[in-house]
């Protein structure tokens, strides 16, 4: 089972994937991530520091997905592993749809296409959401360039959309609970649906 966590900078992800990992030890789960699971997560992470070319960048964080695809998420699929990633598809779909605008005409149809034919959609994705603010707030001073309040609104919206269109797969996590209450909650729908998929 694929498991993803989505969300947009500052809204607690990161912990709480780590946090699974801890809360889901019986279930012996691949935790991974995007960018960042291969070597490729190197270029991604160059590419972010120098806010050079949303198109450079957006493929850069399409070869990542691909090498984490081929390393990582498909043999832990093939092992009969729980994969939770932090960070997948639906990041470029929320905010790659946001940095192309203006340089394709059709950017969230383009990066879905591109997608389509080599990805593998999660079975469920936890989506994150907070307000902006209480995001930025999180955030510290070293922002990367996706970290504007204006974008990461943006992306949220996107985010959301994405959860509407498809609200088997998402499940939307209020991120102001506290954390040890929002890890209770993923972890125990983890194991629900797990449990359903066996
Ligand atoms: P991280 O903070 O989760 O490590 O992600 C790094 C930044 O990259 C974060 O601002 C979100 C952004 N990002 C994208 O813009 N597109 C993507 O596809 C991914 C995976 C991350």
């Amino acid at each position: 089972m694929l498991v993803t966590v989505e969300g947009i900078d500052g809204s607690g992800k990161s912990t709480l994937v780590k946090g699974l990992a801890g809360a889901l030890a019986d279930l012996d789960p691949v935790v991974t991530r995007e960018p960042g699971a291969t070597w490729v997560g190197e270029a991604v992470r160059r590419s972010i520091a120098e806010n050079d070319d949303p198109m450079t960048e957006c493929l850069l964080f399409i070869a990542d997905h691909a090498a984490h695809l081929r390393h990582v998420v498909r043999p832990g699929l093939a092992a009969g592993r729980v994969v939770v990633s932090d960070r997948y598809s639906d990041s470029r779909y929320a905010y790659q749809a946001v940095t192309l605008k203006g340089l394709l005409p059709d950017p969230l149809g383009w990066l879905k296409a591109v997608h389509a034919p080599f990805t593998v959609v999660p079975d469920l994705t936890f989506l994150c959401v907070l307000p902006v603010e209480e995001a930025v707030t999180r955030l510290k001073a070293n922002r990367e360039h996706f970290e504007e309040a204006s974008v990461l609104e943006e992306v949220q919206q996107n985010f959301l959309a994405l959860a509407a269109a498809d609200p088997e797969r998402f499940v939307l996590v209020d991120a102001m609970l506290p954390a040890d209450e929002v890890r209770a909650f993923v972890a125990a729908e983890v194991r629900r649906r797990a449990g359903a998929a066996r």
